[in-house]
């Protein structure tokens, strides 16, 4: 229950049920209150304050600068703006890893300073403990295998994961593992397509693609890159539904002429 006493419409239960049923969840990032706003009126049933904040809104190479303040600043926004999706909200690196009750005390400021619905952590067997001791508290917890943008210096690549048999089944038992423990979904990263179909196909809890088929239950893409605000990245699973950078590179193109011809403000536009 995040907006002041009245219940969410898309809970974890009814992203439990709409798997059952076969609907799809569409899933996309936000960071801010006016994108969340929208998003929510659109009918987005879960809006995530990724860490990729640290990149699209802060302009970091990877996602490992952004803080638990700055990740909480994030979330008070999009919570504030959201009435109808669930929202949930990427734990950042450091806050959780080897210390399942720095986890804990990560997940509890999160919930109680943000008012968001659950957060999200990457990894499988290596981050259990703080996965069990974050459930344990009540907090629902979605998971995040395949490629983990936090462990990039250990990859050293963003290419696709889990090509090879020893990584793929180490995803399966993953994937098993976080459901065991509890949590409500899982999100599953630029893997192979027919991975993605075997874990969505093997387990109860939904699973939200980005990168990882049409054999998922649900898709999650970046906003800024399927909104095409962001354009030095193409990776294949991203399709674009907008070109919003030449969009606003042309606006504001069109104000500064304006400005400086003396055509803004007119008549009409002052007092
Ligand atoms: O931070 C993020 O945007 C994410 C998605 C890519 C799933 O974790």
């Amino acid at each position: 229950m995040s907006t002041e006493g009245k219940a969410k419409v898309v809970t974890t239960h009814v992203l439990y049920e709409m798997k059952l049923r076969g609907e799809k969840i569409a899933m996309l990032t936000g960071y801010d209150f006016s994108m969340a706003r929208i998003l929510d009126a659109a009918g987005i049933d879960i809006v995530l304050v990724g860490d990729s904040a640290s990149n699209v809104m802060a302009g970091h190479e990877s996602t490992l600068p952004i803080t638990l303040d700055q990740m909480i600043y994030h979330a008070q926004a999009v919570v504030r703006a959201t009435k109808r999706a669930l929202v949930v909200v990427d734990l950042p690196f450091g806050t959780y890893q080897g210390d399942s009750k720095q986890a804990l005390c990560s997940a509890i400021r999160i919930m109680k300073e943000s008012g968001a619905d659950a957060v999200k952590l990457e990894g499988g067997k290596e981050i259990i403990e703080s996965v069990n001791r974050i459930l344990s508290a009540g907090i629902p917890v979605m998971g995040h295998l395949g490629l983990t943008p936090q462990s990039i210096h250990k990859f050293g690549t963003y290419t696709v994961r889990a090509r090879d048999e020893a990584e793929a089944e180490k995803l399966v038992a993953d994937a098993h593992l976080l459901e065991e423990a509890g949590c409500f979904s899982i999100v599953l990263e630029k893997i192979p397509a027919a991975l993605g179909e075997k874990v969505a196909h093997e387990l109860k809890v939904p699973i939200i693609g980005i990168g990882a088929g049409s054999g998922v239950d649900g898709q999650v893409l970046v906003v800024h890159d399927m909104l095409g605000i962001t354009h030095e990245f193409s990776p294949r699973f991203l399709r674009r539904y907008h070109n919003l950078y030449a969009e606003m590179l042309g606006a504001f193109q069109s104000y500064i002429r304006d400005v400086k011809s003396l055509s803004f403000p007119n008549e009409r536009e002052q007092y």
